[in-house]
This record gives C-alpha cells, structure tokens and sequence, in this order.
C-alpha cells in the first residue's frame, strides 16, 4: 500500500543500511521504552563485539514490502514486546499485521524470504496469558517465509527477570551470530556513544531544565502527546485513606481545560515524574559533579543512527539526574561491569567485578536490596548507605557522564487508569494512586531497607506542596521529612526548579498526556455490566459509573424517570482491608447509585474486618462473585452482559476468573475447567470480558 523502495524514501530501510554501510537492522516493538533499550543495548554488543553497526529502527517508520531484498551479508533483529492481552505494540502493529499477512507468501508455494537471517528476542509478562506472543508470532511468519533464525529465539519476562534471561540468552546468540555472519569477535572495541561538552556561556532562556520538549521550552502552543505532554495543573489534591491507615493513596484533578486534550472512560493517563532529590544527589556526589550541577552541557550522538540523543539539550548535569534518566530503577548487572573500570580504587572495583560476574552475590545485595545505581557506587566504595549523600562522605567515581547518558535508560511516564468520566468532568482527569513503599529482603541477609515508587511518591510530594500547612497528611511518617534516614520516611522531590519544572506562576503542575485504551464500557445501557476491581483497581469503575450517571441525567430528561427502567444493572465488585480505613471514594458510590435507581449496585469485600468466613479465612471479591452466582451467570449468559476486571494481575485477577470459570461452567452444565474455560475465552474473544491488570 505505501511507496514502494526508491532513492531518498525516508520509509526505505534497506536503503539506508547501504547507504550507511551497515549490516544489521534491529526494528524493535517498544510501549514504554524497554524494547528500544534492548534494541540499542544490541546493536552496542554488535559494534564492540564484531566492529558492525546497526541500523536501529522504530518500525513505525519504515516500509516492510522490500524485506526480501535485504543483502545476504545482513540481518535483521527484531526486539518485541507484547503489550497488555497479547497485542502487538502500537508502533509495531503495521510490521506484524504485514508479516502474518496472506499476501507476503507467493501464490506457488515458493518461500518468500528464503535465507533472511534474523534474530527475534521477546518482552513478555509472564503473569499474563499470552506470553510472549508477539515475538513468538514474528519467529512462526518468518519461518513460514523461509526465514532462517540465528542462534534461539531469547523470551524475558518483565515479570521477574528480564534483565537475566537477556544476559542468558545473548551470549550464545551472539556465538550463533559470528558463525552466521562470518565474523570474529574482538574487532570492535568501545567507542563513545555521545560527547559531552560543558559550554561557558548559554542563553539560559535555552537551557533546558526538565521541559519534556522544544515546544514546552519556547512556550508554543501545538498537539500534546507523548512526545510534547502538557504541564496540567493541579485543581484538586487530597488524601483518599482515612486515619489508621499505614499507607497513602492520592487523589488528584489534572486540569485539561484549554489545552486540547481529550480522553474517554477507561483511558490512560500518563504522569511524567522526576526522581528524588536524595537520589539526585547521591549519584552527582557519586559522579564527583555534586559542585558542577548546574553547568550546563551539550550533548552530540556520535552515531544518530544507533543512539539519539535521549533528552533535550543543552541542559546541566543535575537536571538530567533530576528529570531525564532513570536513576530510581535497579541497577543492572551488566552496567555494574562497565563501571568497574572507574572504580576510585582495587577494592570497589573488586567488589563491582565480582557483582557484575557473580549471580548470587548480585542478588543477594543490588537485587534483594532493590538497589539503584548511586547506592551501589556508595556500596562498592564502603560509604554509609544510611546518611544523606554529601560529596564530604560520598567517594567520588571518574565516571564518563556520556556513558551515564548511554546506560542508564531515560525516565518514562507512569501510567495510571482514569479514575473519572469525561462527560461529568469534561476538563479534568482524575487519578486515583496508593502510594508505593515497601520494605525490601534483606542485604546480604543483614539489613532491610526501603523502598519508594517514583511516580506515586511524585504525586504524593505535589499533593502535600498543594495542601501545605492546611491539610496535614494521614498518617504521620508520611511527613516528608529529610529522605533516607533508617526509620521509614519519603523521599522529597524538587517541586520549585529553576525555572519551576512543576510550579509555574505559583500554580502546581503535572506533565501528563492521554494515552487510549479499548476498556470501555457497552454502547448500549442495556447490557448488563459486572466490574470487580478492589484496591485502586476501582479507579476506572468510577469513571465508569460517573459516564452513567451522565447519561441517565440526559434519559431523565428526555424521557422522564421511566428512562431507565429498561436499562441492564451495573454490579460494582470492590474489595478493600477496611471500611473504615481504605475504602476509596467511600462517600460517592450512595448518591451515583441514588441517580442511577437501583441500577447501580455495589458489593464490598472487607477483608480485616468482621464478617470473615466459616473457617476465619478473609473475604475477597471472588467471594462475593461466588455468592452472586445466580445473577452472574444471568447476566453474561442470558443477559450478554460484559465483565471488567482491574487490579492486581497475579493473585487477584486469576482468583476471579477462575471463581468466573466455575459460575460459567455450572451454569452451561459442565465443569469450570473444560465448559468454564471455553464460555471465558469465547467472552474474551467477543470483548465482552475486558482486563486492566497491573504486576
Ligand atoms: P488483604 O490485603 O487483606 O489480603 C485491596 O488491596 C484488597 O484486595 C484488600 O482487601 C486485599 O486484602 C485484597 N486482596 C489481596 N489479595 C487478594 C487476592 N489474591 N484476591 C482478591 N483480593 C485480594
């Protein structure tokens, strides 16, 4: 359908690889990011391993018609991620729907890409059902093609050890490699990714200090996606747990009003966080720049073709801590190797080399201890984990700052569901988010340390500079107090920056954009609707209910009450510890059900509180589905209602389908594992049972 290869056709890959001379093609399917990681991280190997460079590609991009006419000396990686029910990417839907297509064999049988030789690595999730189908399909439709695969097919799973299966699978892959591209390791070498250069003097009115694109830095209007988010103020903030409660939960309103943004229930929105300021710190005394943060520097990708620069420049040194890579995350193994060679003296670097190479001391500190970066540069050089950075107590690392711009990822929005309608708040987004903070295994089975989410600890941070001295928070080790210290505390973030990343003109702002989703509720107010989402797995339901109730105002009146008698009822599935401590939105759900008449119809598990079962054991929502089971098996069968789970993917979202699998098995007469199992899937097939799960 697209232009077919030609002379400077952007979309013709095959041409750029010759015209750049280049022997490998890596297209990689990446959501949030990691795909791409992977991608640059293996034309990286490529390039130090065998001398080759790489061509590395966001298919989206890029034609596939000319597939077949890549050069014999080359090949093509294809890095995939599947996403959410065992779908493609958005960015890679186009190159899989192209490669599974009919038309991409020859009608005589003959194999269309006879030879190709291709590497396929998959991102997965192994608490989801279709693990890994993408990549898996891509491998089948390029066998099927005559395609021939070098080394095995790698599969990480996101879930638990991708980093690991990575390391595992790429070495023998690349071993594979060699022999099929007649080439030998050692032929490369390590080159530089980026030049850093500090630059004297700069209009600082074009420094960038955390602004997400050029737009946000000139102040020009224009669309905001992903690529350009638009700095929302906050309207509303408030604590949604009550006293007693150990833990925080945020309510936040996101003004979208004049900025053009749009979202339906059930949609996304992505919140742009900053890191910590603690972390921030430690790392700039760990890169010996705590004195240099506000230089300001230029960065130049050496290869654009391999690695674009990942954030706006010129910047400083302490905004691209602050705002631009993922410093919070855990550090890698491989990268611990890398660093070794910048150890301050033989002892760190013994102690980096060993971490690098020894599994299981690796995961018995870096990893049970959830350590990031900075803190495993303290670790390795003896310095106090437990004190606040200061460039006084923090041994100083000669770190490349280019090789910290190449490793360590840039930091990615995180995405939370909606919690509101568009047509009750049609210039707000609400979001509805606990506050991540959990105590890590222990260090070298010594010591426990904790461990902070980014993006709700974020949010947590705006919320408290909203509500100031007026609203204190709910439980007292919530303060915010001066981070890391041994006793549980939060960490602060850098609400005011320079240029106020997050405060303009004395108002609070968050970086969001919209991302849409196909979790939506029937057109028709019909059918009737059964949504379980305990925790802040309510957070869509109440969008949904609230686009409900927006329409049976309209019905009213048009129609009268009468209006809704015909409609389908909505069962509401909420689980929580306490009614009196975690129950979200606890004064809402009567007057939406009041609007709705009898309609809208809520059930709550309170799993510590009085009544527990028969046998003590605590009540969760598939509990309640149980008891339900004469309405429930009404409704999808008789009534072809639709079924939405949200929440908690592993324990809580497999407990409902299988307690679903039983209602629907029964009800057709046979057993939940053959009858059951074929009525959900047939629902999933037909979108009539809709997942927004989270790990
Ligand atoms: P618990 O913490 O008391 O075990 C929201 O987090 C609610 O979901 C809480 O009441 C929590 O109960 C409950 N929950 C925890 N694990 C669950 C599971 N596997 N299935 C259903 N609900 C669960």
């Amino acid at each position: 359908s697209k232009a077919a290869a030609g002379n400077g056709n952007p979309r013709d890959f095959i041409a750029k690889m010759k015209e750049s001379k280049k022997r490998i093609v890596i297209f990689y399917g990446s959501q949030t990011g990691t795909a791409e990681e992977y991608a640059i991280r293996l034309a990286k190997e490529a390039k130090s391993k065998f001398g080759l460079a790489s061509l590395v590609c966001d298919p989206e991009e890029y034609d596939f018609e000319n597939l077949d006419q890549i050069p014999e000396d080359c090949c093509v990686f294809f890095v995939m991620a599947t996403y959410g029910e065992g779908e493609p990417t958005d960015n890679a839907v186009q190159l899989c729907q192209n490669l599974s297509d009919e038309s991409f064999e020859f009608s005589n049988g003959e194999h269309k890409l006879p030879g190709l030789k291709y590497v396929a690595f998959g991102l997965g999730n192994k608490t989801y059902e279709h693990y890994n189908l993408i990549s898996r399909n891509v491998d089948r439709d390029l066998a099927k093609m005559g395609a021939i695969r070098i080394g095995e097919r790698g599969e990480g799973d996101d879930d638990k050890s991708m980093e690991e299966d990575y390391l595992e699978w790429k070495d023998g892959m690349w071993e594979a490699f060699a022999q099929a591209m007649n080439v030998e390791e050692g032929q490369g070498g390590d080159s530089p990714d980026f030049a850093v250069t500090e630059v004297a003097e700069h209009p600082p009115e074009k420094v960038y200090l955390g602004e997400l694109s050029a737009r946000a830095l000139t102040r020009t209007k224009g669309i905001h996606d992903a690529k350009n988010p638009y700095p929302a103020p906050i309207t509303v903030a408030r604590e949604l747990f009550q006293m007693g409660a150990d833990r925080n939960c945020v309510h936040i309103e996101l003004s979208t009003e004049g900025s053009g943004i749009t979202y339906q229930h059930g949609d996304h929105v992505g919140v742009w966080p900053s890191n910590a300021e603690v972390e921030v710190d430690r790392l700039l005394c760990a890169l010996g720049l705590y004195d240099k943060r506000d230089t300001v520097i230029n960065i130049e990708s050496l290869d654009p073709a391999l690695a674009k620069v990942p954030f706006p420049v010129p910047t400083t040194y302490g905004t691209v801590l602050r705002h631009y890579i993922d410093i919070s995350a855990l550090a890698g193994r491989q990268i611990l190797g890398v660093l070794s060679k910048f150890a301050p003296n033989p002892e760190a670097e013994t102690i980096m080399k060993d971490l690098n190479t020894n599994k299981d001391h690796y995961q018995a500190t870096v990893a049970h201890g959830c350590m990031k970066l900075g803190e495993v540069l303290q670790y390795a050089a003896a310095n106090d984990l437990f004190a606040k950075p200061t460039p006084e107590t923090t041994t100083a690392w000669k770190i490349p700052f280019d090789i910290i711009v190449s490793s360590i990822p840039r930091l990615q929005p995180r995405y939370y569901s909606i919690s509101s309608s568009p047509k009750l708040h049609p210039n707000s987004i609400h979001v509805t988010a606990v506050v991540l903070k959990y105590e890590s295994e222990p260090v070298d089975r010594v010591q426990t340390r904790w461990v902070y989410g980014v993006g709700s600890n974020f949010l947590l941070n705006l919320k408290y500079a909203t509500t100031h001295e007026s609203a204190p928070l709910i439980s007292d080790d919530a303060k915010l107090e001066p981070a890391f210290v041994e006793v549980p505390s939060y960490p602060t973030y850098a609400i005011e920056g320079p240029r106020g990343a997050y405060k303009q003109e004395n108002i609070l702002k968050a970086p969001i954009h919209v991302r849409r989703s196909t979790f939506r509720l029937p057109t028709n107010p019909k059918s009737p609707v059964i949504m379980i989402g305990p925790g802040t797995g309510v957070a869509p339901f109440r969008g949904f209910v609230q686009e409900r109730v927006a329409m049976a105002r309209r019905t009213i009146e048009k129609n009268g009450p009468e209006g809704l008698a015909d409609w389908g009822p909505i069962r509401l599935y909420f689980g929580c510890r306490r009614s009196d401590q975690d129950f979200l939105y606890k004064d809402e759900w009567d007057s939406y059900a009041k609007e709705l008449q009898g309609k809208f119809i809520m059930r709550n598990a309170f799993s510590r509180e009085p009544p527990y079962k028969p046998d003590g054991g605590k009540v969760y929502v598939q509990d309640l589905i149980w008891e339900d089971q004469e309405h429930i098996a009404d409704a999808i069968i008789n009534g072809k209602g639709y079924i939405y789970i949200c929440g908690d993917a592993k324990g809580m979202s497999k407990s409902v389908e299988e307690a679903l699998c039983k209602i629907l098995g029964e009800a057709k007469g046979g057993s939940a594992e053959v009858e059951g199992v074929a009525e959900l899937k047939l629902l999933k097939e037909r979108n009539r049972l809709l997942l927004d799960v989270w790990s």
